[in-house]
């Protein structure tokens, strides 16, 4: 009997660094092999600045996973990749030269995926950036918009309205030799908010429209869906790391005291707390031992967790949200557990909100149905639906230019075909 194909992730946060290795069904359901969390130390808002902390922290988060799975048979890794250096773009990419009458095929879908690729890559500087993501979101046949899915349908011309995500190679560089530095050999990247969004939206939420907000402990990631494709992503330099810190200096303790303290009492609407409440702060080296009003304990949190409203809020009206979305806000992430936070986010952005764990499948372990799991698991649904799409999340060679979004060049469908063939 063939073995069945192995699915293997790793998400390098900020605060910890999450690997998974599953095997692929025969019905297509992931079977979970191994899980492996580690703290992580290397990680600033999302990027790495020390490689060494960061290699060990792989190392240790693999050694975790792979303790089960037996000496080494996992090949390829898909990686979560993050940072406010990602940008979520919309850009529409034509084939055909509006004279000859063709019925659309599945190659000519693909071809056109390919070559807005093949487009972007060659006006990127990849010194400095590189295409991460190209989601189509729909078609154009002969000017008219929305089609989903053209196939089998006569055009003259056919266009492409895609979402694109591009991020800076250095970073995406660092990631991917930190993952090398572990012998691990790198299949794909996908972009955090992207990776959030499939591992905690229902595809009814994505067909209504919805906005995952993933609050990790250095960077919020945001991706906003409509008609079941994301047309909006984004990521802020943020996240619960902010509010520890905040604490840490309105208390005058030390920082891991301030976060032990924020898992344990924090809440972000202190006005909902009862005003005997009570929160006993251990002695530090400069302090004795006190107790402090609870309401007060939380208003640093109230105050900074209203500013990340903002900022979101502000985030969503780029997006074009001025209402809000049917299937209203998934809050996921570690900070999505963080007590009064989804309340606070239904009352500032006056929608319905819900706290999104990792979509439930058969042999899920009920330990990874965390929001701080969701872009793990998520890269592993997306590497499965992407498996024939090889333009999805591939690591890039070398030698490309800077592109304008809307600077993609129109071409024939013979010519479009050509180069996928060519590519392939
Ligand atoms: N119960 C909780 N209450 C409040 N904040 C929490 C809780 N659990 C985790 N967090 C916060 O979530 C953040 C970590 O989220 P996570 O999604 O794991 O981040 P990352 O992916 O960036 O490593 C930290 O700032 C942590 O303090
Ligand atoms: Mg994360």
């Amino acid at each position: 009997m063939p073995r069945e194909p192995i699915y293997a992730v790793i998400d390098i946060g900020t605060s910890k660094v999450v690997s998974i290795a599953t095997r692929l069904g025969p019905e297509g359901e992931l079977k979970p092999l191994g899980v492996g969390s580690t703290p992580s130390l290397g990680v600033r808002q999302g990027i790495i600045d020390d490689f060494g902390e960061v290699r060990d922290a792989v190392r240790d988060s693999l050694k975790e996973c792979l303790r089960y799975v037996g000496r080494n048979p996992v090949g390829d890794f898909f990686a979560v990749v993050n940072g406010d250096h990602l940008v979520g773009e919309n850009s529409l990419e034509v084939m055909g030269d509006g004279e000859e009458l063709v019925t659309v095929t599945e190659q000519h879908l693909r071809s056109l995926v390919s070559s807005a690729s093949g487009v972007l890559q060659q006006q990127l500087d990849s010194r400095s950036e590189q295409v991460l993501h190209i989601i189509p979101m729909r078609f154009r046949l002969d000017g008219v918009a929305g089609v989903r899915n053209p196939t089998g349908l006569h055009t003259n011309e056919l266009q492409l309205e895609a979402h694109i995500v591009r991020g800076m190679s250095v970073p995406l560089g660092n990631t991917v030799r930190a993952l090398q530095s572990c012998k691990l050999r790198v299949e794909g990247l996908v972009a955090h908010p992207l990776a959030s969004g499939e591992g905690v939206l229902t595809a009814d939420e994505r067909e209504m429209g919805v906005v995952v907000i993933d609050v990790g402990a250095g960077t919020i990631k945001i991706a906003a869906y409509r008609e079941g494709t994301p047309f909006f992503s984004s990521v802020l330099p943020m996240g619960g790391n902010q509010l520890t810190r905040d604490m840490a200096i309105a208390l005058r303790i030390p920082y891991q005291m301030a976060e032990d303290l924020k898992i344990q009492h924090g809440h972000v609407l202190p006005d909902e707390l009862a005003p005997r409440d009570e929160v006993v702060m251990p002695a530090t080296q400069v302090q004795p031992k006190r107790i402090v009003r609870r309401q007060e304990f939380c208003e640093p949190l109230y105050l900074r967790s209203l500013q990340m409203l903002k900022l979101i809020n502000e985030e969503l009206s780029k997006a074009g949200m001025e209402s809000s979305p049917p299937g209203g806000v998934v809050l996921t992430g570690g900070g999505a557990r963080m007590p009064g936070f989804a309340e606070m986010t239904a009352r500032g952005l006056r929608t319905q909100v819900r706290v999104g764990v990792p979509l439930w499948y058969a042999g899920l372990p009920e330990s990874l149905r965390q929001p701080e799991y969701a872009a793990a698991l998520g890269v592993l649904q997306w590497a499965v639906k992407h498996r024939h799409q090889p333009d999805q999340g591939r690591i890039r060679g070398e030698g490309e230019r800077n592109w304008s979004p809307g600077a993609l060049l129109r071409r024939p469908f013979a010519r479009a075909g050509a180069r996928q063939s060519g590519r392939d």
